[in-house]
């Protein structure tokens, strides 16, 4: 074995490795990831919203869709959902369904603002799964070309306000970050949600963002991102992963997270 073979060798052991543990983060949101996100990194998530594509190559707003890319796989009994009898796959399918039909993300501000004022932006999401769900300010509701809000000018000046599911303030997941890192973030963790589709009772969170308008007049777009997971919600949404042989919560790569994202709305600067 020559050298550059071995390391070759050596990196695919590590990175096949790695993999279960990086993907196995993400169902539990981004303990580790204190930081600006947009809705590209999570590939694995599925759509409710064709719009969210427009523009993107033929074929792939479809592929990204719920119905496509999370609920046919229940259906024909693919990729894990063999454990369950057709009857509780319908079962389940009507949990997320009721689960998605229960989650929606809402951006509030004012239509204009002056050069550089101080803004406050709040976001409120209802529904996930949890325990955790993520927001974000970005600039497109897009799911390939969306950015952190930054991008498109506004200015975070301050660490967001986070309430929870009890309305009490958080701040573990933020200050992971250390505060010389400075830590007005545009995306953010909530901690301690809950939803159940039986029960009909789901999960809510607000987060609001002091936002520094750009120096220059004109129109600047906020959109919400939304992050969040489907299965873990019901109780059939518990599947053996067929080739590790583990319980595995939530299908991992089965399509069941969500990336949603709020009305666009356009703020006069003047
Ligand atoms: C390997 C596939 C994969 C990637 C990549 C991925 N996710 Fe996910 N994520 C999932 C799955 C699957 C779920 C949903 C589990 C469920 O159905 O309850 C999920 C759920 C979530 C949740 C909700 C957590 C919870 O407790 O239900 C958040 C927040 C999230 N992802 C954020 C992100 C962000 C941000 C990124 C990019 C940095 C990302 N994800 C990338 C697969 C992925």
């Amino acid at each position: 074995m020559t050298v550059g073979v071995r390391i070759a060798t050596i990196a695919l052991i590590v990175l096949t490795l790695g993999l279960p543990l990086v993907a196995g983060a993400y169902p539990g949101g981004t303990p580790n990831f204190q930081t600006d996100a947009a809705p590209f990194c999570a590939g694995c998530h599925s759509s409710r919203q064709e719009s969210a594509f427009a523009g993107a190559p033929p074929g792939m707003a479809a592929k990204q869709l719920v119905e496509n890319k999370h609920l046919a796989v229940i259906r024909a009994g693919q990729g894990g959902y063999e454990l369950l009898t057709p009857a509780q796959r319908e079962e389940l399918i009507g949990h997320i369904q009721a689960l998605d039909a229960a989650s929606t993300v809402k951006l509030n501000t004012l239509p204009s603002a002056k050069p550089g004022e101080v803004v406050t932006v709040t976001v409120d999401v209802t529904g996930g799964a949890g325990p955790v769900v993520g927001i974000a300010l970005v600039d497109m509701a897009h799911r390939t070309l969306a950015r952190p809000i930054a991008g498109a000018g506004w200015q975070v000046v301050d660490e967001p306000t986070v309430l929870g599911q009890d309305f009490k303030e958080q701040t573990e997941w933020l200050h992971l970050r250390p505060a010389e890192a400075m830590r007005n973030l545009s995306f953010v963790n909530v901690k301690g949600i809950r939803s159940d589709p039986v029960a009909g009772e789901w999960g809510r969170a607000q987060i609001v963002w002091k936002l520094r308008a750009p120096a220059a007049p004109g129109t600047y777009p906020l959109v919400a991102a939304y992050w969040y997971g489907s299965e873990k919600a019901s109780p059939l949404g518990i599947i053996e992963d067929p080739i590790r042989g583990k319980l595995l919560r939530g299908g991992y790569a089965g399509g069941s997270g969500r990336v949603l994202f709020s009305d666009a709305i356009g703020v006069q600067v003047r």
